[in-house]
């Protein structure tokens, strides 16, 4: 072989070597493309139209990706009603809770609810509602809006990306100066969908601060949480990062946490930034605990206003919902909020989770019967037995409250001084923090039955040796 031609034989092997590599690159890209997609696919097995992310908080934009979730959370806004769920007022706004049940009214003697405290009604009239209320004619704090809009862009604008940073500056603002942010960014809509879920992955998450430094707070003490094993999980581990929902919770456990950034007991006036009451665990003396050592930036112990009759220092509850069911049976058998509130609907060959949150009694056969397998009659039945005893304690409860205000009154009327009436009013501030979580509490003792009557019972009791306390003093 000459050795042009050795030559000319080592560049065809040099080119064909080329064509190899270059072939094989191809494939190798081609092989790497496509795991990519298909792992992009993994972490959003839905067909998009449009693109959502974290500042799309319209929730008609991500309907257009996911038509049957959209049209469900439209329906919030239609009026339901059942015996104690639901609004029973007016299209316009629903009825006056205080107009109904007086001694609720006389409870809240100096605080805004005594001016205006109604039923609650769907997710739709969150923010409208919130705007509307006559409490409004008293000084808010931006904390409001934490759980009534769709927030978390804006909180990232005032924390410069830092959405918990932005949050701890809320509560210095006005309401009124807040919402206005909020409208004037453009996210002025109700819980969306962008609070409960991952715009990449659409996996159910959580997004408020509140709830996130609230439920780390939980994680770090020794309380026990048998609703939430994850908790008891992180504990036995290593502990060197906090107990974050988004990642250490089970699905399951988020399908309550989504609830739980709202339907909770908290603290929310311009004193400090927004809490959750969660140090001690999530029972209501673990809440109330929490606030009696909770100190006031005066330095004076904490409460939310002082009774108007009597000069008490008293806690307001607000709606624990998620608190009363994590001590109740369902929770304990790892039956979550969207089990019961947002029960799954077939639709052909697939499942949707029902965005019409709202009563279960309204829907029994799904919110229900896919455990329980009873007829619907006897389980309607049954919650109401529930909710008729509850009730009848909660109106005993109230009679009781009323029967130490007017000794208070009558000890007043008699010289009684501010420091002889201390024990009375001590007891005021521990009834009324009982009959209040229980009246505040939305499902009228079904959470968890036992636990309501329980709670109901301490309330009357404490009521009453208020009231002996306070006879004492008058003649
Ligand atoms: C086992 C089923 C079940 C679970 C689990 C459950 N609920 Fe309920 N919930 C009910 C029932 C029943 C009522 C009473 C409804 C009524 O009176 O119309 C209710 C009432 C309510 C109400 C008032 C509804 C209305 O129409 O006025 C709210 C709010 C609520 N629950 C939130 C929650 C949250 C938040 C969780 C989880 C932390 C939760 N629920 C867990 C069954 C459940
Ligand atoms: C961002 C805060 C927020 C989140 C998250 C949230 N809610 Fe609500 N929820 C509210 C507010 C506020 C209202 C009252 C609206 C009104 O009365 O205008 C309400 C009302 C309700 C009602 C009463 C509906 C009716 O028709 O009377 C139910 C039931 C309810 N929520 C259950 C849930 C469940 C279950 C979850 C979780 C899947 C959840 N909520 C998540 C804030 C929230
Ligand atoms: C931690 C979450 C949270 C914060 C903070 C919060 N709310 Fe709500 N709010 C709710 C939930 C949940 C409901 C529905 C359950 C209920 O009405 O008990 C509700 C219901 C309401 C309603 C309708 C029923 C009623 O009480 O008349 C109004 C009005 C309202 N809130 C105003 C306010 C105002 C004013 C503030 C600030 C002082 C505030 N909210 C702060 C969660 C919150
Ligand atoms: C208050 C919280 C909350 C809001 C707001 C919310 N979702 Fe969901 N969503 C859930 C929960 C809980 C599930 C059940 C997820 C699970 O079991 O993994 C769910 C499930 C889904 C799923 C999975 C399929 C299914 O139906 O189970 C899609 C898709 C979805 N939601 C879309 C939306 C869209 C679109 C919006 C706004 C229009 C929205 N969601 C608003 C809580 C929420
Ligand atoms: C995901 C399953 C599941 C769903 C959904 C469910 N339950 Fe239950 N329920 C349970 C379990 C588990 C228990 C515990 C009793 C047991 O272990 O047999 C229970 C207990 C009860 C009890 C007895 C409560 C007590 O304190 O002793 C009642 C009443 C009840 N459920 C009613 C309902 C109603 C009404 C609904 C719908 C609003 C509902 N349940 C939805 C699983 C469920």
């Amino acid at each position: 072989m000459s050795d042009l031609s050795k030559k000319r034989r080592g560049l065809g092997i040099f080119i064909g070597l080329i064509v190899v590599v270059a072939i094989a690159a191809v494939a190798v890209t081609a092989l790497l493309t496509n795991v990519f997609e298909r792992k992009s696919e993994g972490r959003s097995p839905y067909l998009r139209l449009v693109e959502v992310n974290e500042d799309t908080t319209d929730p008609a934009i991500w309907g257009k990706n996911w038509p049957k979730q959209y049209d469900g959370y439209k329906r919030t806004a239609i009026a339901t009603r059942t015996r104690f769920g639901g609004h029973g007022g007016s299209e316009a706004l629903p009825e006056e809770k205080i107009e109904r049940d007086p001694w609720l009214k006389r409870m809240f003697l100096g605080y805004a609810f005594s001016i205006d405290y109604r039923d609650r009604r769907g997710h739709a009239f969150m923010l409208s509602d919130q705007e509307q209320t006559e409490r409004q004619t008293k000084p808010q704090s931006g904390s409001c809006m934490h759980c009534h809009a769709s927030i978390m862009p804006v909180y990232r604008e005032l924390g410069d990306g830092d959405a918990l940073a932005g949050m701890n500056k809320t509560h210095a603002m006005s309401y009124q100066e807040l919402n206005k942010m909020v409208h004037e960014m453009g996210h002025a809509h109700p819980v969306s969908c962008v609070d409960c879920h991952d715009p990449d992955t659409m996996q159910v998450r959580v997004t408020r601060p509140a709830f996130i430094v609230g439920v780390q707070r939980l994680a770090e003490s020794d309380a026990p949480v048998p609703a939430i094993p994850s908790i008891d999980i992180w504990r036995k581990g290593s502990r060197s990062k906090p107990y974050d929902p988004n990642v250490d919770a089970t699905r399951n456990e988020l399908r309550s946490f989504a609830c739980g950034q709202c339907h909770v007991e908290y603290y929310c006036s311009s004193d400090f930034p927004l809490t959750f009451p969660w140090s001690n665990g999530l029972k209501m003396e673990d809440l109330e605990k929490d606030w009696d050592e909770t100190k006031l930036t005066s330095g004076a112990r904490f409460y939310d206003y002082k009774h108007k009759e009597s000069g008490a220092e008293i806690l307001k509850a607000q709606h624990p919902e998620f608190e009363l069911w994590s001590q109740g049976i369902h929770a304990r058998s790892g039956v979550s909020c969207s089990d019961c509130h947002m029960p799954y609907q077939r639709d052909g060959a697939s499942k949707v989770s029902d965005h019409w949150v709202r009563s279960p009694l309204l829907n029994v056969n799904r919110a229900c019967q896919t455990c329980h397998h009873t007829n619907e009659k006897e389980l309607l039945a049954r919650v109401d037995s529930i909710q008729q005893k509850n009730f009848d304690l909660l109106q005993r409860g109230g009679t009781a409250l009323m029967g130490l205000l007017d000794a208070v009154q009558e000890a007043k009327s008699a010289g009684a001084t501010s420091e002889q009436l201390k024990p009375a009013l001590e007891f005021q501030r521990k009834a009324q923090w009982r009959l209040d979580y229980i009246a505040a509490e939305n499902s009228m003792g079904f959470h968890a039955p036992q636990e309501a009557a329980r709670i109901l019972a301490e309330a009357a009791d404490y009521a009453r040796q208020g009231q002996v306390e306070a006879l004492k003093l008058a003649k």
